[in-house]
């Protein structure tokens, strides 16, 4: 690497693209520090990356990110967030942190930031994520300016190993019938691997700086369709009953009051527009991204994520 950068954070490297995210940055010699709320609960696989500081550190407080950056070239923010425990998170994680950490790039002489957001982000999106996260990106972008060079990455829905998604799914395909809202919805999911690898090649590549890319797999799928094939890869067959509005409006309403929502009228709002790339998957990034087939059937082989998924099923 001939980028001057030595030593990475990774905020929110604890978490599902951090893992991946992490050990190819490890694999490229990177130094890496991972700050983290919950170590405890950092894959061992994070913990035992070469030449990886993972420690405990609450980023939120600004002597926690000022000691998380001490000492690094680059900052990559995977902080990120899908429901709100208190009213204003989205505005908190996505909408003001990003700034703050820029602020505290240009304290320290900070001089790269990449920054993941997501698809469909934007001032006028139907969910308060996705404006929260268009405000994150806006906020950044002012606040880094000359002095700090920004990236930014917008994927769709992120599949692998332990993702939140296709293995909720799954699990919940044991059961006989799946009440599926947003099922005619689509989706253009993107292989772990390849959104790492996409933020990997983007430190070596000055022609990222300043831009926004969006990052989709090769196939678009229904919703319903993802469901199918997640069960189909866990070994179930179950029906699936795509849920008219007002269904679904409450079915998210009750799953919001859940403990640990998998769903909430803000996901629902989300999911009125599709989730789809204007690009195709840019060509700098070659080569393009993985198939979903042909990574799905290695997914739900004895993973701890799906057995977290399953006994919380069957409660
Ligand atoms: N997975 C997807 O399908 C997908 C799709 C589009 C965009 N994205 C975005 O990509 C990024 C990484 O996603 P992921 O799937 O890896 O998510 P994840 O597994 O939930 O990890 C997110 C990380 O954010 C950190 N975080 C959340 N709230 C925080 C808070 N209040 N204070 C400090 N840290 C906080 C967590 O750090 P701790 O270690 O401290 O818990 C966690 O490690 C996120 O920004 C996500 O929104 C993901």
């Amino acid at each position: 690497m001939n980028n001057g950068i030595r030593t990475i954070a990774v905020i929110g490297g604890g978490g599902f693209v951090g893992h991946e995210l992490c050990s190819q940055l490890a694999a490229r010699g990177y130094h890496l520090r991972i700050p983290t709320r919950h170590r405890e609960r950092v894959k061992q696989g994070l913990l035992e990356l070469p030449d990886a500081e993972v420690f405990a550190c609450d980023v939120m407080s600004d002597a926690g990110l000022m000691s998380a950056l001490h000492g690094c070239d680059a900052v990559i923010n995977l902080v990120g967030i899908l429901h709100e425990r208190r009213s204003g998170d989205f505005d908190r994680v996505h909408g003001e942190f990003p700034r703050r950490v820029v602020e505290a790039c240009k304290r320290l002489g900070i001089g790269r930031y990449v920054h993941m957001s997501a698809l469909g982000a934007s001032a006028d999106a139907p969910s308060r994520y996705l404006r929260s996260r268009a405000a994150g990106e806006t906020a950044a972008h002012a606040a880094a300016g000359e002095a700090v060079q920004m990236t930014v990455f917008r994927p769709s829905v992120i599949f692998g190993r332990g993702d939140s998604f296709l293995t909720l799914f799954a699990s919940l395909s044991a059961l006989p019938v799946v009440p599926l809202a947003g099922a005619d919805v689509e989706f253009q999911p993107v292989w772990v691997d390849d959104v790492a690898r996409a933020v990997v090649s983007s430190l070596d590549l000055p022609e990222t700086i300043g831009q926004t890319y969006e990052l989709g797999g090769p196939d678009v799928f229904h919703l319903r369709e993802l469901v199918q094939k997640a069960a189909r890869a866990a070994g179930h067959d179950p029906v699936i009953i795509g849920l008219p509005g007002p269904a679904a409006w409450l079915q998210a309403f009750v799953f919001e009051h859940l403990p640990g929502p998998i769903m909430t009228r803000d996901n629902l709002a989300s999911m009125q527009v599709p989730n789809v790339c204007r690009q195709p998957w840019p060509a700098l990034f070659a080569p393009g991204p993985q198939r979903l087939d042909a990574v799905l059937p290695s997914m739900f082989v004895a993973s701890d994520a799906m057995a977290r998924y399953r006994q919380r099923a069957a409660r």
